[in-house]
């Protein structure tokens, strides 16, 4: 236990009791109610939350950039090329070459495919949905988000499947809010979705991120028993809610990572990488155009 003339932790060289003492004490008592309160790594300093500022910024920009180039007739390998070498001009690394042993830059997943679908000479066709999922590690920090694009003409169908996903993310984004525990995410999702009475995957969630690609906690997007940790201003993470037309069970491929819908209906997902704020919290991996 630090004292109140001590330095803070948190290493903004202010006093506890003018700097974390109060936010410590407001932990303690949520500690005590049986809420799970997130180490100190994951709260991150000014320095860091600006390095992953910028690694955010270009993985927005790329996913910016990327409309100009999706379109009928191209092939998901194409679109991983162009991302792996702008990510390289760019003077950083995508996050998914080689993690875990995913063969791609990116992730491509089309219709069905419910995330992780892996580039390949597959061309993209009037009428397909398609999620690209971008992740750049810039500095050594990590930017994740991903997001929805309509192939020629979309089915009125999958083009409310795209926006009520969409609102689902802005909806969970809207929930956060410091010292509030992170269940209030996956409620605002999963109400959202019950609405047009959509499938809320739930064997994937979202992840802390910033010093590694997936760290604690794990973001929910559906209903919780269990108790979920609790927000802190300065804990980054995504929220990216994978919605099903139909039934919520996946089925992952022979390849190990494509995860497809068990009744092969379509499946969307938006992401962004969030900063948790006093008042709320900060999209960091927001483009102008978007959202
Ligand atoms: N970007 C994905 C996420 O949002 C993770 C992809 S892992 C990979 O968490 F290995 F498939 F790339
Ligand atoms: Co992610
Ligand atoms: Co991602």
């Amino acid at each position: 236990m630090l004292k109140r003339n001590e330095i803070c932790w948190c290493e903004s060289d202010k006093k506890y009791k003018h700097c974390h003492l109060k936010h410590d004490e407001k932990l303690n008592n949520l500690r005590l109610k049986g809420y799970p309160i997130p180490q100190k790594r994951l709260i991150l300093n000014q320095k860091d939350i600006n390095g992953v500022k910028k690694a955010c910024q270009l993985t927005a920009h790329l996913l910016n950039k990327l409309s100009e180039i999706i379109n009928e007739g191209v092939s998901t390998q194409e679109i991983n090329d162009w991302v792996h070498q702008e990510t390289m001009k760019a003077g950083a690394k995508p996050a998914p070459l080689n993690y875990k042993g995913f063969p791609k830059s990116i992730c491509t997943s089309i219709n069905e495919v419910i995330c992780h679908g892996i580039p390949s000479e597959r061309i993209l066709k009037n009428g397909d949905i398609l999620n690209v999922d971008i992740t750049c590690i810039l500095d050594g920090y990590y930017g994740d988000s991903c997001r929805m694009y309509e192939i020629g003409e979309v089915s009125s169908e999958h083009k409310q499947l795209i926006k009520i996903t969409k609102e689902c993310l802005m909806k969970g984004i809207e929930a956060v809010k410091p010292f509030q525990s992170i269940s209030v995410i996956g409620e605002a999702i999963e109400d959202h979705a019950k609405k047009y009475n959509y499938g809320v995957v739930d064997i994937f969630g979202g992840h802390g991120i910033g010093l590694n690609f997936h760290e604690d906690p794990f973001i929910y997007h559906c209903k919780q028993k269990q108790k979920q940790m609790i927000m802190v201003p300065n804990m980054i993470f995504t929220i990216e809610p994978m919605i099903n037309e139909g039934t919520p069970k996946a089925k992952i491929l022979k390849d190990g990572w494509t995860a497809v819908t068990k009744d092969k209906r379509y499946s969307a997902q938006w992401e962004h990488t969030i900063l948790v704020t006093e008042k709320g919290s900060e999209v960091l991996t927001r483009y102008d155009d978007q959202l």
